[in-house]
């Protein structure tokens, strides 16, 4: 047996909320670990895939107009369950609904907004490459009038999330969080249904060898890109840069977060305005970059700084170790 002490994920939040916020009430740890339950839900799913009847599209398209898979509607599903009986989240918006869920109008109540991707590259289900679910945690604002509108409480800039993180499913499952404070990472013992630190603090390196985009849409990206990719590619950095693309941003993030380089989805032919999302992709995936070292800007701004207009809004998004999205913002100018 490992000599390091066992710490859960729901300790090491309490444990976090105590040393940052001595009086706070614990009710955010008691939300969060509504999340890590239906995490644990999807990836019992996820695992048994090829078994049961899951693997496939649900046939129907969600608000983007992409196919849902069986396992987006159980991943959306599971959410909002475990989320809504929470008491304490007000409004939830997800990747497969138009329109944000309010669960509790009373304001002294419901203090949190829940934004999240339930399940990211569900293209990938089908052949057994990591899938993940994304999150974002705003505050909802206590005096506003009184107005009815729930948009108004999701559509916050992305600085003021309080908390934000992914869980991929993929060889291990992990959860990976902020809360502000530093990036932590905790790996599933299936033997005991836990969420166990395996990745303290953890910061980008600041810089990488790696390059992940898709490749496939070279021709239809903005110049600066393309000159980006060349110099990466001709050896002229001093360094030996590989391609790496999984086409699962959780995973494509999450192996940038280890090991540094640079993710980036510019705009194309196809998504003029960029293909991912801000809401539930971009600006949860922001905020860890930045809370570990790292960058994320959408070609001009920092990703965080946009104020959004739509629940399911799109951007570019650059994101990685400070000196590659550095080179690249330089290239842009
Ligand atoms: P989702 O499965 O939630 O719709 O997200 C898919 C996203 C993202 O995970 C990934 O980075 C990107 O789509 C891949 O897009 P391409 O297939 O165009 O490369
Ligand atoms: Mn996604
Ligand atoms: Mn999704």
């Amino acid at each position: 047996m490992s000599t390091t002490p066992l710490l859960t994920v729901q300790q090491h939040i309490l444990e976090e909320q105590r040393r940052h916020y001595p009086h706070a009430s614990g009710e955010f740890s008691w939300l969060l670990s509504g999340i890590t339950l239906a995490a644990k839900m999807v990836e019992s799913r996820v695992r048994r895939a090829g078994l049961s009847d899951i693997l496939g599209t649900a046939g129907q398209t969600n608000i983007q107009g992409e196919t849902v898979q069986k396992l987006d509607v159980y991943a959306n599903q599971a959410l909002l369950y475990c989320l809504g009986k929470r008491g304490n989240v007000a409004v939830m918006a997800s990747e497969e609904d138009a329109e944000p869920i309010v669960v509790e109008r009373d304001r002294s109540h419901g203090r949190y907004v829940v934004v999240f991707d339930p399940l990211d590259g569900s293209s990938n289900i089908d052949v057994n490459v990591s899938v993940g679910t994304i999150f974002s945690i705003l505050r909802r604002d206590p005096d506003d009038g009184g107005t009815r509108d729930p948009l108004k409480d999701v559509l916050q800039p992305g600085h003021k999330q309080v908390a934000a993180g992914y869980t991929v499913y993929g060889s291990s499952t992990m959860l990976v969080y902020t809360a502000g404070h530093g990036v932590h990472g905790f790996t599933l013992d299936p033997s005991i249904g836990a969420f166990l630190i395996s990745h303290p603090d953890i910061t980008m390196p600041p810089s990488g060898s790696i390059y992940s985009v898709n490749e496939a849409n070279a021709d239809s990206f903005p110049e600066g890109y393309r000159d980006f990719l060349a110099r990466l590619r001709s050896g002229g950095t001093g360094r030996v840069y590989s391609s790496r693309y999984i086409g699962s941003l959780v995973a494509d993030f999450h192996r940038t977060l280890l090991k540094g380089g640079i993710f980036l989805y510019p705009p194309t032919r196809q998504h003029p305005g960029g293909k991912l999302r801000l809401m539930y992709e971009a600006n949860p995936i922001a905020f860890l970059a930045e809370q570990a070292q790292g960058k994320a800007t959408d070609g001009t701004r920092r990703i965080l700084d946009i104020v959004p207009e739509g629940l399911h809004q799109r951007t570019p998004l650059i994101v990685g170790s400070a000196e590659e999205v550095e080179m690249l913002l330089g290239l842009m100018r």
